[in-house]
């Protein structure tokens, strides 16, 4: 069932008539309007520059850092508007915490990648460290390849587990929603399929939001998806209707790869 029919679950993640705009006048993002339901994985595709990670860096508050942007309009998560005067920006970030495409292991051991932040969250009983550091390589596909070196450099990793552990460093600080651009660039196939099915596992406790590597990618893993052309949100729907029925003459140019 469409999980958007399902009116008596709130949404996690609600966006409305959100528009942004880059100092130099590019408007990013035009009155976006989507409804995101808990433990879903939620894809936003479509071709370069069409927004993409512009609505994602809106979600936590990172767009905040760009100087002389303008926003409006909506974002409540959990029913909580993010732009009130109130909110701590730091614990948005944590609750919403967002994955890049190049993992960026920090230097030290793979322990210290994943204990940092909750260190920084003031966390530093030993035992609670371990549990959390087990459990979030767990989640994140890692633990069996690393559990007998976590105390080596994060730097020896290959790509495809820098990707997993920098997924398991937001996943030990308990994140509610996952921000995923593009997680899979530049991972072999086996990496790539690796990450998927963590994903396929982490949105039973998780609501994720992911720019996916290809349509192909989107086609596999989402539940529901959005497509985006030049800041416009042109469809919503499930992974049928978008990737086999599409409504949207340009979604379906685009799926079909018509342009790209
Ligand atoms: N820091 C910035 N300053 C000015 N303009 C920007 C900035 N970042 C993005 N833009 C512009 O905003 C628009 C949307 O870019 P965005 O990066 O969100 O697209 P995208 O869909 O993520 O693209 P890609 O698939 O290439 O990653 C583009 O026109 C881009 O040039
Ligand atoms: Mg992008």
């Amino acid at each position: 069932m469409n999980k958007q029919s399902q009116p008596n679950i709130p949404p996690k993640v609600e966006i409305d008539k959100l528009t942004f705009t880059f100092p130099d006048q590019i408007v990013a993002l035009k009155e976006i309007a989507l409804s995101i339901q808990p433990n879903e994985l939620f894809v936003l595709f479509g071709p370069s520059r069409s927004g993409k990670s512009t609505l994602l860096r809106v979600l936590n508050r990172l767009s905040d850092l760009i100087e002389g942007a303008q926003r409006n309009g909506v974002v409540r998560i959990n029913g909580q508007d993010i732009f009130a005067p109130n909110v701590d920006v730091t614990e948005l970030r944590r609750r919403v915490s967002m994955v890049f495409a190049i993992p960026t292991p920090l230097p030290g051991s793979i322990f210290d990648n994943l204990t940092y932040g909750l260190r920084m969250a003031g966390i530093r009983n030993a035992q609670v460290l371990e549990e959390r550091v087990t459990r979030s390589l767990k989640q994140a596909a890692l633990w069996n390849e690393v559990k007998d070196r976590l105390h080596t450099s994060a730097f020896a990793l290959s790509g495809g587990q820098k990707q997993r552990l920098c997924l398991a460093r937001s996943l030990a600080l308990e994140p509610e929603v996952i921000l995923l651009d593009n997680p899979t660039s530049g991972l072999d196939p086996i990496s790539t399929a690796t990450v998927e099915e963590s994903l396929l596992t982490l949105k039973q406790r998780y609501t994720i939001i992911m720019v996916p590597h290809s349509v192909q990618q989107a086609a596999r893993i989402a539940d529901r998806a959005a497509f985006m052309l030049g800041g416009e949100l042109i469809e919503v729907g499930s992974r049928q209707q978008m990737f086999i029925n599409p409504t949207n003459k340009r979604t379906e140019d685009y799926v079909v790869g018509r342009f790209g």
